[in-house]
């Protein structure tokens, strides 16, 4: 699949630095991190300047308590960065969103602290959300990049097998990768953002939409000091997450589908009981087209309560089981409706007759899912909201 990056022209101009002050905020999450951020500081600034680019770095820690303020007390000194300690709270994604919200940049940079991604690749990647890039990756695994550290087996299958599950979300080929830099309003089309573990980057891009995405070669380097925080924990996590962004990216369809198929189940339901109340009971037509819509219209909002819209999880039986009758007889007046007017004011569908049938059942549809959705099935109370 061909990312946007290949159709980005092949010359890139050299920015003109003067009068244009583009502020770059540099994220780094940390946890016990203090011996490295001496020099991965240094290295971003240095990264910077040579290219004339403004920066500030900010530098999110879960209060290690390893001396990683002191630290940052000197180096607060000598360069613009700042420090945030959480208390009493862990996480590498929380982290990165805090560190996001404190951000002064148009363009917004996160990276690991222990020196695994390269700053030197920084103004690479400035460059490309400057010409139009929406999200722009740090990647391992494309032409170019490349793993230091010889992983073993389970490390390797465990990065292939997490990226693999991500395939139906972005066509990204390091979806795992911690180091990307985008544009603030990247950010601003993220109406929430609820990552849980480490993928704060596959959240982004899901959250945000972004379809102008490319990514950088980088050398993933062996972290210089102490240990990684990956664990299992930060896998079923992970399993979790995706749940989370599937369903945020593919909901609409799946619940619409849901919807329709409930529905044809109704139909049969009704055409059922309009016949068996006429031969069985022996009612007249007309009371039987009424017994057999209620009937149906109770199975489908039956149906649709436990299987369409079950995030909706409302206790109210009754009063939205009648809500879903009342919304089912306006949608079929519209059904109706849209029917008589086209049949009586288009020559064509007065002599196609059954063209405004269907024409009519689609809009009823519509309306009914409409109403469902917003009205009778409205989800109450968010789940997500960290942002
Ligand atoms: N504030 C904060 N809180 N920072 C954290 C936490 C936390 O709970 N956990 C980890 N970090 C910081 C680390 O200090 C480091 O700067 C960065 O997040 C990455 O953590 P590592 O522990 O070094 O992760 P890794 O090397 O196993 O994972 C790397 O590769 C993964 C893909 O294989 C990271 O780049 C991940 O982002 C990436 O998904
Ligand atoms: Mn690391």
């Amino acid at each position: 699949m061909e990312t946007w990056v290949d159709f980005l022209p092949k010359e890139r101009f050299v920015r003109d630095i003067e009068g244009k002050p583009c502020l770059v905020s540099v994220i780094l999450p940390t946890y016990k991190e203090a011996k490295n951020l001496r020099e991965i500081v240094k290295r971003i600034f240095r990264s910077l300047n040579d290219n004339g680019l403004k920066g500030e770095c900010i530098i999110v820690d879960d209060d290690s308590g390893d001396g990683t303020e002191s630290v940052c007390g000197e180096l607060e000194r000598e360069c613009n960065l700042r420090l945030i300690v959480r208390k009493g709270e862990r996480g590498l994604s929380t982290a990165v969103i805090r560190g996001l919200r404190e951000a002064g940049g148009d363009i917004l940079v996160v990276m690991d602290a222990d020196l695994s991604h390269p700053p030197e690749k920084i103004p690479e990647m400035v460059r490309l959300v400057e010409d139009g890039a929406e999200f722009v990756l740090g990647s391992r695994y494309v032409e170019g990049g490349e793993i230091e550290e010889d992983w073993g087996f389970y490390r390797k299958l465990n990065s292939k097998v997490a990226t693999m599950l991500a395939y139906f979300l972005t066509n990204l080929k390091d979806p795992m990768s911690g180091f990307f830099c985008i544009p603030r309003r990247t950010l601003e089309a993220c109406k929430e953002l609820s990552p849980i573990g480490y993928k704060i980057a596959l959240e982004i891009i899901v959250k945000s939409g972004s379809k102008k995405v490319a990514e950088v070669p980088i050398y993933f380097s062996r972290r210089m000091h102490g240990e990684s925080k990956m664990n299992l924990k930060e896998q079923l996590l992970y399993i979790q997450h995706l749940g989370r962004l599937y369903r945020f990216r593919y909901m609409g369809k799946i619940q619409f589908l849901s919807f329709i198929l409930v529905g044809f189940s109704g139909f049969l339901i009704d055409t059922t009981f309009y016949f068996l109340v006429q031969y069985l009971l022996g009612l007249g037509h007309l009371i039987a087209r009424a017994i057999s819509f209620f009937i149906a219209a109770s199975w489908n909002w039956y149906w649709n309560r436990v299987f369409t819209f079950m995030q909706a999880g409302s206790p109210r039986y009754i009063s939205q089981w009648a809500s879903f009758l009342g919304m089912s007889l306006i949608s079929f007046l519209f059904n109706w409706g849209t029917y008589y007017l086209l049949t009586t004011n288009v020559v064509y569908f007065d002599v196609h007759k059954y063209s405004a049938f269907v024409a009519g059942v689609i809009v009823g549809t519509g309306s009914n899912f409409a109403f469902s959705k917003y009205i009778v099935f409205r989800v109450r109370h968010g789940l997500d909201g960290a942002m």
